[in-house]
């Protein structure tokens, strides 16, 4: 079932194309990617489709309605590119969590037990006491995640979510959005650098840079010309393993 769609956007800021003719559709349940270098569209895309931004031209539904009211239904939930929160936030992680329950009608008690179970379900269950801005940032990370989580959304945004999470951390963090996927059925966009670990847990790759210049299977994403149309011709493709490219020994270099 399709719930999101976008046909022919094109943004423009301070008079520069920043996303030229972007289309494609995302299903429910799928895991999407979006890679790409750094400056090539991929938080301004996520802005668009929520309708921070608006299209110069082209359509975006999102359950079948425009932006604007989509947000509105609660059934979208949405983790921005990470910026860095003052020594000083007051916030224990409970309390951050908390904050993604803030327009639920249920009691208070209620909604304590419902951020304990997502601090739980990140395994940040020992944490809620501590303050938000004294974890790491990749600690941080997972209590937004449960933030975000939290209000039972069906589709989520994540503008990458595993920065500042360590390899062992990330590995698991990839199992994770694939047990949300299994679990809750979840439909996840998220924008990642981390090339040759998507590949091999997501259902599609989105390769970005003004222009969508790949929108597919992992697999095929992994040709040099498509990463060269993605990344420029200064990419190299460092392949441990020849017959799978896709694989974890791959991954980009630049000249
Ligand atoms: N509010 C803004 N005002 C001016 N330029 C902007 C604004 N937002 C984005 N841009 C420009 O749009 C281009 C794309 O930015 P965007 O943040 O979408 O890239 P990105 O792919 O998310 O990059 P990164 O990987 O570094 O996060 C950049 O050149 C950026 O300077
Ligand atoms: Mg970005």
């Amino acid at each position: 079932m399709k719930i999101l769609t976008v046909e022919n956007i094109s943004v423009i800021i301070n008079d520069r194309t920043i996303l030229e003719n972007i289309t494609f559709t995302v299903n429910k349940g799928e895991i999407i990617a979006i890679v790409g270098p750094n400056g090539g569209g991929k938080t301004t895309l996520i802005k668009t489709i929520l309708g921070f931004i608006k299209p110069i031209k082209g359509n975006i539904l999102l359950f079948g309605k425009s932006p604007e009211e989509a947000v509105k239904t609660g059934k979208i939930g949405y983790l921005p590119q990470k910026s860095s929160v003052p020594k000083d936030f007051p916030f224990s992680a409970l309390d951050v969590v908390l904050l993604g329950l803030i327009n639920k009608k249920i009691s208070k008690e209620e909604k304590i037990q419902k951020a304990r179970e997502y601090l739980r379900y990140v395994n940040m269950e020992s944490f809620e006491n501590k303050p938000y801005s004294s974890l790491s940032g990749g600690q941080q990370q997972r209590v937004s995640i449960a933030r975000v989580l939290v209000a039972d959304p069906e589709i989520i945004f994540l503008d990458e979510p595993s920065t500042g999470i360590d390899v062992v951390a990330q590995e698991s963090f990839y199992d994770f959005l694939r047990r949300l996927k299994e679990e809750k059925n979840m439909t996840v966009v998220m924008v990642s650098h981390d090339v040759g670990v998507v590949g091999r847990f997501v259902d599609k790759v989105a390769g970005l840079n003004r222009y969508l210049h790949f929108y597919g299977h992992p697999k095929e994403f992994f040709k040099k010309e498509t990463l060269q149309n993605i990344y420029g011709s200064e990419v190299e493709l460092i392949v441990h393993s020849p017959e799978c490219v896709a694989c974890e020994h791959f991954h980009i270099e630049f000249k």
